[in-house]
């Protein structure tokens, strides 16, 4: 038997050996964790787009650029069955299934900083009727979560929305509005979120404030 201490000193040399044989013949781990996010992120496109454009076609939003905290937190959302479980939630059950897939921790870091990482694309309004100036009044009930200019608040954990896919806004409002998103006893953030969608009270009233985020997110 080996003596506990002699055991360590073998095992720290090995494990010091192995670290200058991978730093020889491996790309530095930097390289390494962005081509497997690269990889990671491959799983994505179909939906959202090579540049994180997004498709309305398919009911996938806008995500380049997004806050990191936040892709995390909606990527554990969906894992865990408090985003994308209502039985009215379409979009949310086409992703369901894409963040489980994200089987580890280590996963749901690396996309998300990657996701984050990419240029927001500013899709290009696809809503009409909305009016910004009665929109702004509705927003004043949005900045403290959300920032002046829609650019998020992480002390809030409100995500930026200006440069967001206007038609996914109008569906999330909706989805707190009826109770799809921001009902599942595990979802604060959404609960805390969901009376708010509570002031608007029309479907024109969400495109007012829809239109006014649009002029922000230039
Ligand atoms: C099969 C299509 C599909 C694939 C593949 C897919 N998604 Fe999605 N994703 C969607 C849809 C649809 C939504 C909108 C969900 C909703 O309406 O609530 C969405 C929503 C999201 C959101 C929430 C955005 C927000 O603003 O709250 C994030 C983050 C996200 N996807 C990340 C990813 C990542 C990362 C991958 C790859 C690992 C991925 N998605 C793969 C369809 C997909
Ligand atoms: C008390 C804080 C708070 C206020 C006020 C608030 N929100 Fe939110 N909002 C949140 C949080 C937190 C989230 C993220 C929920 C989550 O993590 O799922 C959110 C999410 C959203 C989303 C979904 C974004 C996405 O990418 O899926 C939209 C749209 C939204 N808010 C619009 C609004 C609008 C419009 C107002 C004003 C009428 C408003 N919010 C007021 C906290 C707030």
């Amino acid at each position: 038997m080996m003596s506990k201490s002699r055991a360590a000193t073998v095992m720290a040399l090995v494990s010091t050996l192995s670290v200058l044989l991978t730093a020889c013949n491996a790309p530095s781990p930097d390289t390494a964790s962005l081509k497997y996010s690269e990889d990671l992120y491959d799983g994505c496109v179909q939906c959202h787009g090579a540049k994180g454009e997004g498709n309305p076609e398919v009911g996938a939003p806008s995500i380049a650029g997004l806050e990191r905290w936040y892709v995390k937190r909606q990527l554990r959302g969906f894992k865990k069955g408090y985003r994308g479980f209502h039985p009215n939630d379409d979009g949310g059950k086409r992703m369901e299934p894409m963040a489980r897939a994200l089987d580890t921790d280590q996963k749901v870091d690396l996309v998300s900083n990657y996701v984050a990482s990419m240029e927001a694309t500013h899709p290009a309004p696809t809503l009409e009727g909305g009016n910004p100036e009665t929109g702004k009044i509705y927003f004043a009930a949005c900045v403290q979560c959300h920032g002046a200019n829609a650019r998020g608040n992480l002390d809030e954990f409100g995500p930026s929305l200006a440069g967001a896919s206007d038609w996914y806004l109008l569906t999330q409002l909706q989805n707190f509005k009826a109770g799809v998103r921001g009902t599942q006893p595990d979802d604060a953030m959404g609960a805390k979120m969901r009376p708010f969608s509570m002031t608007l009270p029309t479907e024109q009233a969400m495109k007012d404030v829809i239109a006014y985020i649009g002029t922000l997110s230039e």
